[in-house]
């Protein structure tokens, strides 16, 4: 059993698809162990994002995390790190599969409606970030 950690970008909560992701998690039977709304300062968006650092985009993309309401959840399942990064599709939605979050919502590499933990490393750092152990349901 494995964890991973979920975003629903601001763009994602301002387009109404809270339900529609939820709903493609739980179809494939992802199981939400903690899920909670957030809008973060720009600090907590760098801090996040910490290992972009020093990529180009990472004043712009912190700006844009920051801009308004996310949803973050755990989920958990088998493989479900893996798992959640098929159904959101490549970073850039010109890249993404046929039938996946990213491809069917995405405006944009930044705009790309989620995020999910890359690694169990990723995956630990992550969702230690948003939640304290009492918030994620076992
Ligand atoms: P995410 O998986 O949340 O991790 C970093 C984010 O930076 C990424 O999704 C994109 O939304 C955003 N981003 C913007 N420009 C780029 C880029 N050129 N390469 C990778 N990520 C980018």
């Amino acid at each position: 059993m494995e964890r991973t950690l979920s975003i629903i970008k601001p763009d994602g909560v301002a387009k109404g698809l809270i339900g529609e992701v939820a709903r493609r998690f739980e179809k494939t039977g992802i199981r939400i162990a903690a899920m909670k709304m957030i809008h973060m300062t720009k600090k907590q968006a760098q801090g996040f994002y910490a290992v972009h650092r020093e990529r180009p985009f990472f004043d712009s993309v912190t700006d844009f995390m920051s801009s308004g309401p996310c949803v973050v959840m755990v989920l958990e399942g088998d493989n479900v790190i893996a798992r959640n990064r098929e159904l959101m599709g490549a970073t850039n939605p010109e890249d993404a599969a046929e039938g996946t979050i990213r491809k069917d919502f995405a405006t944009d590499i930044e705009k790309n409606v989620v995020h999910g933990s890359d690694a169990p490393e990723t995956a630990a750092f992550e969702i230690g970030y948003f939640f304290n152990g009492l918030e994620i349901v076992g």
